[in-house]
């Protein structure tokens, strides 16, 4: 495949961004020409920020697997659509070509349609990373149903609140998932999931780890005895389901500010268009080439940058079902090596945790094929930027410091690959469609440079957020209502005197731990379940690998034993109702919490002592009662 949007110098992105500014309707109507369509549009653009609508190509008919697959077929049916590496470095790798994955694709849509699956349906997908997984989310696609994957870390009670809120009637999951170590009995999280659950109709389970599972008659199927029937039926193929552009294609949960993760919509050709424009240009890919995207599928990065971004051009993507330091921490630059990976786009704290085990599991290893590496996820320290360029990328090759988000759809600020400037720490200039503005705390734009704002975006791009589920009026409070006719990222950031951006992080209540976004009010829901928990209050602090931790401070009644053992209690209390990822990293029990006179906790307070900046707190004058806040800094956990 050729892409003849893709851009080449940096003029010519000048040029691309300005046009694309100056006219986008034109600017995107001709990269749409370069993708398969059953009707094409009437209107490429309508949109509104006030009462939040935009529609892209309205009017237009595809289906995103025929971009994705059917379209390779002749000249790349050969061509390894998925290459997979097991957790078990000893199990041999997998690889399905264009032509293999759209064949199994059919077949497990053929499975969706005897299981009484229809266009619209939400079918929720809980699978560690192995094909099936990808086939699952590209099969829902194919007959119109609206795919909700769920990451393999979250706890039943995690789903159950998604199921409900997707309003869902299918899951496809598997026995059990492996990730390093641990095998995850992911069936039996869902069965426990579905223990309220009343939309839920039937469970299809993929063996993988052939853990014991109990299967209820009528509701759980095996997804191999469905195979079977339906190659006993005789006729593979499945002919995709005509859409609308602005259809939805999937939904995927994301935690804000408040206790309750939104269901974020993407609909279908816009945010294909997204994804594999943003794909072919940050990273610059070349037909042929290795892309290994080491996100989870359960995220958004995996959605855009291991299924439909690559996919949709052809690419050859590199999936792996481990994690960095299992068995040991070369495993990435093992996968690299056997695999001849050319780019490789990985999360700063993966680099993090690499660094801390030193070089003697990066030396000896064949890294000569990597052409391009990219980071996602959260800032990149300078730290780890120039490890991973000296060590990995031998001074020679160029990263990508991609910022956006999962309301974004794709990568919205970046440099991209060998053809516009880096900078150590920056994620540097907007791609084309992209309008930032940075803003003061009154929504005044900010036109300096050398600067520091929040960031807003003043326009829609192809791969912004259309709704969240079920709930319109949510989607515009959380986005577009705290800035006049902006879309709010929550981020702030710095811009330099050539108009690059620097992201500073989340300025709303939202953490970023090891590169998964979860909100301070979801954590303190959670431990507030604890029996023994009156209240608490949780904010982020520094932390080495996870870029953020999580530190909690607690009423406690502790009335009833060892407070280590209550500790352990309520962490517990957090895997259950979360997951293991928004477990805190430190609990301190405390007597009050430092509120105003009105009852509203100053967490900026309680985040400057878990930050360990006791000696400057600034004005402590509102509060009702100050001298709490000594006691909080005497009982600091280090
Ligand atoms: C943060 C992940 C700095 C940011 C794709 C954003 C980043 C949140 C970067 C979205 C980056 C992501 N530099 N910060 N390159 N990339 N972030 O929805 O705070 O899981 O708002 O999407 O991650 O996280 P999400």
């Amino acid at each position: 495949m050729s892409y003849p949007y893709q851009i080449k110098t940096l003029d010519a992105y000048k040029k691309a961004y300005e046009e694309s500014v100056n006219n986008p309707e034109k600017f995107w109507a001709a990269v749409a020409e370069n993708f398969v369509w059953r009707k094409k549009w009437d209107k490429v653009l309508s949109w509104d920020f006030k009462d939040y609508n935009v529609k892209w190509f309205e009017g237009a008919k595809l289906n995103i697997t025929e971009n994705c697959l059917d379209r390779h077929l002749e000249k790349n049916g050969n061509t390894p659509a998925i290459i997979w590496e097991s957790n078990n470095p000893e199990e041999p790798h997998r690889v399905l070509t264009y032509k293999e994955l759209h064949f199994k694709v059919m077949q497990f849509a053929n499975v969706l349609k005897n299981n009484g699956v229809k266009k619209g349906d939400r079918v929720c997908i809980y699978m560690s990373m192995i094909p099936e997984l990808a086939i699952a989310v590209l099969a829902c696609a194919r007959i119109g149903a609206i795919h909700s994957v769920i990451f393999g870390g979250f706890s039943a009670k995690a789903i159950a609140d998604r199921l409900d809120d997707a309003k869902a009637e299918f899951i496809v999951t598997s026995d059990g998932g492996y990730r390093g170590a641990k095998n995850i009995p992911l069936k039996s999280v869902i069965d426990d999931a579905l223990v309220e659950n009343k939309t839920v109709k039937r469970v299809i389970v993929f063996t993988r780890t052939r853990t014991p599972v109990s299967m209820i008659k009528g509701r759980d199927v095996w997804w191999e005895d469905e195979i079977k029937k339906v190659e006993a039926q005789g006729n593979p193929d499945f002919p995709a389901v005509e859409m609308d552009a602005e259809d939805i294609l999937f939904i995927l949960y994301t935690s804000g500010s408040t206790g309750k993760p939104k269901g974020v919509v993407h609909t279908t050709a816009g945010y294909m268009i997204w994804a594999n424009y943003t794909f072919v240009n940050v990273f610059q890919y070349q037909q042929g080439q290795v892309h290994f995207c080491t996100a989870d599928i359960g995220w958004i990065t995996g959605h855009s940058y291991i299924v439909y971004g690559p996919l949709s051009a052809g690419a050859t993507s590199l999936m792996f079902e481990g994690i960095p330091t299992y068995p040991d921490a070369g495993r990435f630059w093992d996968v690299v090596d056997k695999h001849k990976v050319n780019i490789l786009y990985t999360a700063p704290t993966a680099i993090r945790s690499l660094m801390g085990f030193g070089l003697e599991y990066v030396n000896g290893k064949n890294l000569s094929s990597l052409q391009v590496l990219g980071s996602v996820g959260e800032p990149i320290n300078e730290e780890a930027w120039q490890w991973l360029y000296k060590n990995i990328g031998k001074e020679k090759i160029p990263i990508v410091d991609t910022w956006w988000q999962t309301e974004t759809g794709g990568i919205m600020i970046s440099n991209l690959a060998g053809v516009t400037p880096q900078k150590p720490s920056y994620a540097t200039l907007p791609l084309p469609g992209v309008q930032l503005v940075l803003v003061d705390e009154k929504g005044d734009e900010i036109k300096d440079s050398h600067v520091q704002g929040n960031l807003c975006i003043k326009a829609p791009w192809l791969g912004i957020i259309r709704t969240t589920y079920g709930d319109h009026e949510r989607c515009k409070q959380t986005y577009f209502s705290t800035y006049k006719n902006l879309y709010f990222t929550g981020d702030g950031s710095y811009r330099d005197k050539d108009g690059n951006y620097r992201i500073t992080g989340r300025v709303d209540d939202v953490l970023n731990v090891s590169g998964h976004r979860i909100g301070t009010a979801e954590v303190e829901n959670a431990i507030n379940m604890h029996a023994g928990v009156i209240e608490s209050a949780v904010v982020g602090y520094p932390h080495d690998i996870k870029g953020q931790g999580i530190y909690a401070y607690v009423i406690f009644d502790n009335t009833h034993g060892d407070p280590n053992l209550s500790k352990q209690d309520i962490i517990q209390t957090v895997s259950r109702i979360i997951g293991a990822i928004a477990k805190p990293d430190k609990i301190q029990f405390v007597p009050g919490l430092p509120k105003t006179r009105s009852g509203k906790i100053m967490r900026r307070i309680l985040r400057k002592i878990a930050e360990g900046d006791t000696n400057n707190l600034g004005d402590t004058s509102a509060l009702l009662d100050p001298s709490v806040v000594d006691v909080i800094k005497e009982g600091k956990i280090k």
